[in-house]
This record gives structure tokens, C-alpha cells and sequence, in this order.
């Protein structure tokens, strides 16, 4: 079974996704990660970061391998370096190149042939695994994610005032939508999450019910009509009866 996990940044797609996968016993893939290490790569070997074709080129020579929470290139774990504002500020290069998103869609389809996977990105129910059984649609208000960041950012002594993190996460959020090839788009028959003010505990909690609701109705085979005019269907509610979702879930009965 594949859980697609997509949504913006400061979703806090990364750390649900991956207590959900330890939770279900699947496999879980970072695809940021992988963006994140071609563009490391590319920048400690001084490639040619506007030549996109170039790019392309040496990104398609590289050996990328992806366990559950640490990337190797060419061999060399490289996961440590990936969360630098370097790396941040060049990722574009990478994430907006065709060439280089069809190499780690390949990669991405290839660990899937593994077994059962959760995997979470821009593009995972949409462009990777467009059949995907159970697509979720993680996100949260700008403001919200922006909060968290901040908060995160200071726990890091790092000195920086909220106006200018909710600009830069403006700023990650229009590229994201706007990039040519694979944009952050909600799939149609994805799920939609919102996750302001719920727990990391409560939102993994929250899709574990969803995954194994879809893989219930996998099991059952295609929905027979019944009496009621069949699956019930509603809005997801939070902990005090709010709703989390703006998307509609499907009950089982
Ligand atoms: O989720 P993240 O912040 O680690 O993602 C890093 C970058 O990679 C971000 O700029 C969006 C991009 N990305 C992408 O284009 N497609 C994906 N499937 C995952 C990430």
C-alpha cells in the first residue's frame, strides 16, 4: 500500500510522516531529502548551478540511495548537511529542473517496489504515484506554520522576527505553486489535513485512522449501494469538535 503524504512547507510533513510509517510498519520516504541532496552535491562540487542541462547531466551519474531517514550519495552519508540555509537558497535549481525531478521520481517509484510505503513531498499523490491508495493533503494556515518555524528557529538561538519568517515561507510557497513541473497541486481525491492548533501525537493519530480506513475498504472490495445511499461522508472534526479538514473523509460505518 502507498500513503501519499503532500503540502506545503512547515506542514510538518517530515516528522508526521515518518511516526505514521513507524506506526504502520512501512517503509517511508523523504522526497525533500532527496532534492535536498542532489542540490548539496551539486553545490560542495561546485557545479554549474544556472546550466540546468549540465545539471541534469551530473545529477543523472550520481548513485542516490534512500533508507528510512538518511541519504547517500555516491556512497557518502550526506544527510547531516541538508537542512543549511545554503542548500535552502539553491534548491530551486534542483526542484525546478524536468530532468532531475524525472531521475528522483524513478528512485522514488523504485522504493515503493519494496513493500508498503508512506511517502511525503510536493508531488507524491499527483505526479509519483498518481494510484496511490490513500493520498493525504497536509497543510496548515501560513501564519500557524510560520509560528512553529519561528518557535523552532528560536529554541535555536536563532535570532530572527516573525515578519521576516512568514515572508520567506510566502516567498518557498509561491515557488512552490508556481514551478513548471511538478508543483505543489492538492490531488483530487486526496484527503485535505489542517493541523493548526492539533498535536504531532493527534495528526499522526488522525491519519493512522485514515490509512487503515483506506486499506479496510481495499480489503472490501468496490462500495455496494446500500439502503443508506451508502458510504457516510463529513468533515473531519479535531479533539473540541472544530473541523480539521477542508477536504471530506470517508467513515467506515
Ligand atoms: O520538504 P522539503 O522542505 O525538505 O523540500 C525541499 C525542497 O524540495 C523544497 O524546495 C520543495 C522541493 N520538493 C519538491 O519540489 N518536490 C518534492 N516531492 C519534495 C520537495
Amino acid at each position: 500500500m502507498i500513503v501519499t503524504i503532500d503540502g506545503p512547507a512547515g506542514a510538518g510533513k517530515s516528522t508526521v510522516a515518518l511516526g505514521l510509517a513507524e506506526r504502520l510498519g512501512f517503509r517511508f520516504l523523504d522526497t525533500g531529502a532527496m532534492y535536498r541532496a542532489v542540490a548539496r552535491t551539486a553545490l560542495a562540487r561546485r557545479w554549474p548551478m544556472e546550466d540546468a542541462a549540465e545539471l541534469a547531466r551530473r545529477s543523472a551519474a550520481l548513485d542516490i540511495q534512500v533508507a528510512d531517514d538518511r541519504v547517500l550519495v555516491d556512497g557518502e552519508d550526506v544527510t547531516d548537511g541538508l537542512r543549511e540555509p545554503l542548500v535552502a537558497s539553491n534548491i530551486h535549481f534542483v526542484a525546478d529542473n524536468p530532468a532531475i525531478r524525472e531521475q528522483l521520481v524513478r528512485l522514488q517509484r523504485a522504493r515503493s517496489e519494496l513493500g508498503d510505503l508512506v511517502t511525503e513531498g510536493r508531488d507524491q499523490g499527483t505526479v509519483a504515484f498518481p494510484d496511490a491508495e490513500c493520498k493525504i493533503f497536509l497543510t496548515a494556515s501560513a501564519e500557524e506554520r510560520a509560528k512553529r518555524r519561528h518557535d523552532e528557529l528560536r529554541l535555536r538561538d536563532v535570532d530572527i522576527d516573525y515578519e521576516t519568517v512568514l515572508e520567506d515561507q510566502r516567498e518557498r510557497d509561491r515557488r512552490d505553486a508556481e514551478r513548471p513541473v511538478g508543483p505543489l497541486v492538492q490531488a483530487e481525491d486526496a484527503i485535505v489535513v489542517v493541523t493548526d492548533g492539533l498535536t504531532r501525537d493527534e495528526v499522526i493519530e488522525h491519519l493512522e485512522r485514515l490509512v487503515r480506513n483506506a486499506a479496510e475498504r481495499i480489503r472490501r472490495g468496490p462500495a455496494q449501494p446500500s439502503a443508506s445511499g451508502g458510504e457516510r461522508r463529513g468533515p473531519l472534526r479535531g479533539p473540541g469538535g472544530e473541523s480539521i479538514g477542508g477536504g471530506l473523509e470517508d467513515e467506515i460505518p
